[in-house]
């Protein structure tokens, strides 16, 4: 190591494994969640669902609940709606009912609310709300929503005749087919990518707090994406933004399903605003498992030009995408599927078609970006379940077929058949990296041997590049927010700093590595600046955190205000030594003079000048605000290779090795990456093997708990192998860094569904849905057929 990187670890800088200050608060218990939020004379709210999923409301009779002691507020869609509430926008320019008025859509749904003394009365009560239902029948896939004659969901539209959202498409579709007259072979595929939920530790909740006085409305509230819902408030209920503070406090776990705006926050403002007393709403787990921020959900079908010899020449592919009963993605107003489009971005790929249909269901609003960079989890997963069935019709080896179709490392720039533009990557070398890490060729012959004796061994690779960091602000944008974000640094007197941005960990331990971008540019200690985020009365604005964008985008601004600092601290070192300021040089934490190196102040000296000795004319003070648009998304690579070996008689597979190879550029600090890409893989793991929430044919959610809904625990977890050799710097991110968040979550599940695929090879199927479960395998491989689509789940 050389001495400079020496002496950037000893402060905590660029590349220090620094543990995670915030650790410190949650391993002793004292961290801050919503749940720990008490303020004087709070009341509690809970919600009444709807058990049906589809059904019009005949009446609902509140006088019940009204009775019970201890009960502030009932409050019900009719109510909301004299106060223009009943309904809200979504961030995908659709509208969602906050309490149901007409109709429920879903199972879940919120029907009525209680506020009382205390949650226990506040549920009670909500029992004692009658609600007369009449059932209507129930759509649970695209299909049934676009059969003939199939019930209109949002008959509160006008103009809404059937239940399609939008048709979009991207690519030229006129060179695919061109491209498909060419073909030699052309390869299939139709898969379903089932609905998941992100399932944080933490459900969702808010505590809102309206002051009459002051008119100020404080609401706490678990976000991932303060700033957004600041101004989501201040236009839905039409309240003055300088007058609303959002406050995010530490979050146990978003993975996407808290960015979108649920009824819950509406209706505890409302209440908060109308009792004038503080107002929490804390789900519970099946609250938050029914009907918040489900995740993927789409049918995906394509098809890939081949040339004999390996070439791809061209890919079609369709995907209808299941959205419940409201379109409320968060997600880039332009990109009606997300990035879907994304895929095959790793590969050098003349001509590509996309088509894209949205359908309403009677499910709770899906499609939140969980773990992913919208939808490019769908994308990749797609991309590389067709990879590996291109090879096998081709009868090329898995690698090999990769290795020849990657773009290759000298070809940067390069513009991807959907038009995204690519910059840097070493995807050949990451690929040999696994290959060796695997064993790929005595594997193999492993493989072969033991299918002799009747034992299924299977190898999987995924090989994926993904767009991580929106915007630049020119294409990415949600509800005409533009995408960008920021930060903000003071730096004190005595040289010790408070950096604010406009992001929001929910884990990711930005207050370790924020801090070590800052020692990196300044030299100071990393351990003399305190991180804060999440509360928009003092964070510079941002649109959050999701879809990895926090390192591409609020990292790059913690190093562009860091710059702006240095400058300032020059001109105040140079006063300091008396010289001009083109006759300094920076080293870390330290400006000298060019000609005596030994002449030099430090940047606490400079910063004490900055209060207590600076030139005339230069204002006082060391601090400053940078926004970052970036030029463009980073695209970090990722290899991922598992081994399986499959039980022919129960079905039931086992992870034998797991290899990462990530290269995610500069790591800022590795033992974090690590971390990520550890519970990346182990979400993958889940979603292949067991993480099962569907709905059976009458619109009931099976999963809403975790009896049904499996995560693994540590028990089940695989062990994975992380190889970290590959960095390719991000050309245009201002430390090379590239995000890495999701990458293992977005391109682990192909790799263990194709090593169980792989096992599978010569029994003639092609494909069993996820999750894998041992008895879908057992009959795949019992009965020579393809076990796939859901839901409805099957009722025999
Ligand atoms: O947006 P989100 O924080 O979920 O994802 P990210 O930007 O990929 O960062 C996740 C964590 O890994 C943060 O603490 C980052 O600072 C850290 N990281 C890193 O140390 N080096 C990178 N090249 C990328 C992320």
């Amino acid at each position: 190591m050389t001495s400079k990187a020496l002496d950037e670890i000893k402060i905590g800088g660029l590349g220090s494994s620094r543990k995670r200050v915030e650790d410190e608060r949650f391993i002793r218990g004292k961290g801050n969640y919503l749940d720990d939020v008490t303020l004087p004379g709070m009341l509690h709210m809970e919600i009444l669902r709807s058990p049906l999923p589809h059904a019009r409301i005949k009446s609902i009779d509140t006088s019940r609940a009204w009775e019970i002691p201890g009960v502030h507020l009932v409050m019900t869609g009719e109510m909301m709606a004299t106060r223009n509430l009943a309904w809200m926008p979504t961030l995908s320019y659709d509208t969602q009912a906050v309490l149901a008025t007409d109709k429920v859509r879903f199972q879940g749904q919120e029907v009525a609310c209680v506020i009382a003394d205390d949650p226990y009365i506040a549920k009670d009560a909500c029992e004692a709300i009658e609600v007369d239902y009449e059932p209507l029948p129930v759509i649970v896939n695209p299909e049934q929503a676009q059969a003939d004659g199939a019930p209109i969901i949002r008959d509160d539209k006008d103009g809404q005749a059937g239940n399609v959202i939008y048709d979009w498409e991207v690519g030229d579709p006129a060179a695919t087919d061109r491209a498909f007259a060419q073909a030699d072979v052309v390869s299939k595929l139709e898969l379903h990518y089932p609905r998941s939920h992100p399932s944080p530790i933490e459900c969702c909740g808010s505590v809102a707090d309206f002051n009459r006085a002051t008119s100020k409305l404080t609401v706490y509230m678990t976000t991932q994406a303060p700033h957004i819902i600041r101004a989501a408030v201040a236009m839905v209920a039409e309240l003055p933004e300088h007058l609303i503070r959002i406050v995010s406090p530490d979050i146990g776990g978003g993975f996407g399903n808290k960015v979108p705006v649920y009824p819950g926050y509406v209706m505890s403002i409302l209440a908060s605003i109308l009792l004038e007393r503080p107002v929490k709403w804390i789900e519970d787990k099946t609250g938050n498992l029914i009907s918040t921020g489900f995740a993927r959900d789409v049918y995906l079908k394509g098809e890939m030009a081949l040339r004999k010899d390996g070439k791809i020449l061209g890919v079609r592919m369709h995907t209808d995408a299941d959205h419940g009963a409201f379109f409320s993605d968060a997600q880039p107003s332009k990109f009606k599927i997300g990035l879907m489009h994304s895929a095959f971005a790793a590969y050098d790929i003349p001509a590509a078609h996309l088509t894209a249909r949205g359908v309403y269901t009677n499910k709770a609003p899906g499609g939140v970006a969980y773990r992913c960079s919208f939808r490019v989890t769908e994308a990749m997963f797609f991309q590389e379940r067709m990879i590996q069935e291109a090879a096998n019709d081709l009868g090329m080896d898995q690698a090999a077929f990769r290795r020849m179709n990657f773009v290759a490392d000298d070809d940067f720039p390069h513009r991807t058949p959907f038009g995204f533009l690519t910059d840097s990557g070493q995807y050949a070398k990451c690929l040999d990296v696994g290959l060796k890490a695997i064993d790929y060729d005595k594997f193999r012959d492993e493989q072969k041997e033991a299918r002799k004796r009747g034992r299924l061994l299977g190898l999987g690779i995924s090989t994926m590049t993904e767009p991580l960091g929106a915007g630049n602000s020119r294409e990415y944008d949600i509800l005409g927010i533009k995408m960008f974000d920021s930060a903000d640094l003071k730096v004190h007197m005595t040289g010790k700093a408070i950096l604010r941005t406009g992001a929001k960990s929910q884990g990711q331990g930005h207050e370790t590595t924020w801090a070590q971008i800052v020692a990196h540019e300044l030299g100071i200690p990393a351990a003399d600046v305190t991180v804060e985020e999440g509360d928009t009365d003092t964070a510079p604005f941002g649109m959050g955190t999701y879809a990895s964008r926090s390192t591409p985008v609020a990292g790059a601004a913690v190093a562009m205000v860091s710059r702006k600092i240095r400058a300032k601290a020059r001109k105040l070192a140079a006063h300091l030594l008396e010289v001009s300021e083109e006759d300094i040089e920076w080293e870390l934490g330290r400006f000298y003079v060019r000609s005596a190196p030994d002449r030099g102040v430090t940047i606490q000296e400079c910063a004490m000048a900055a209060y207590s000795n600076m030139p005339d004319g230069l204002e006082p003070g060391l601090e400053n605000t940078a926004y970052y648009d970036p030029p463009n998304l980073t695209w970090p690579f990722a290899v991922y290779i598992v081994t399986v070996e499959v039980d022919p008689v129960t079905g039931v597979w086992d992870v034998l090795k797991t290899v990462a190879v990530d290269d995610c550029g500069v790591r800022i600090n590795p033992v974090i990456v690590e971390g990520q890409i550890m519970g990346g893989l182990t979400e993958a793991y889940a979603m292949a093997s067991m993480q099962f929430i569907t709905f059976d044919a009458d619109g009931n959610c099976v999963g809403s708990n975790y009896m049904d809904y499996l995560l693994p625990s540590a028990w089940e977890t695989p062990g994975f192998e992380l190889h970290s050799e590959v960095v390719t710097p991000c050309p245009h991110h201002p430390l090379g860094a590239k995000g890495i968040g999701e990458c293992a979550a977005v391109g682990g599940p192909a790799a263990f569904v194709n090593a169980v695929m792989d096992a599978l090879g010569g029994t003639g199927v092609r494909n069993i849905d996820m999750p894998l479960l041992p008895d879908r395998v057992w009959e795949a491989l019992t009965n020579h057929h393809d076990v796939s689509g859901a839901p409805p789940i099957r009722q025999d």
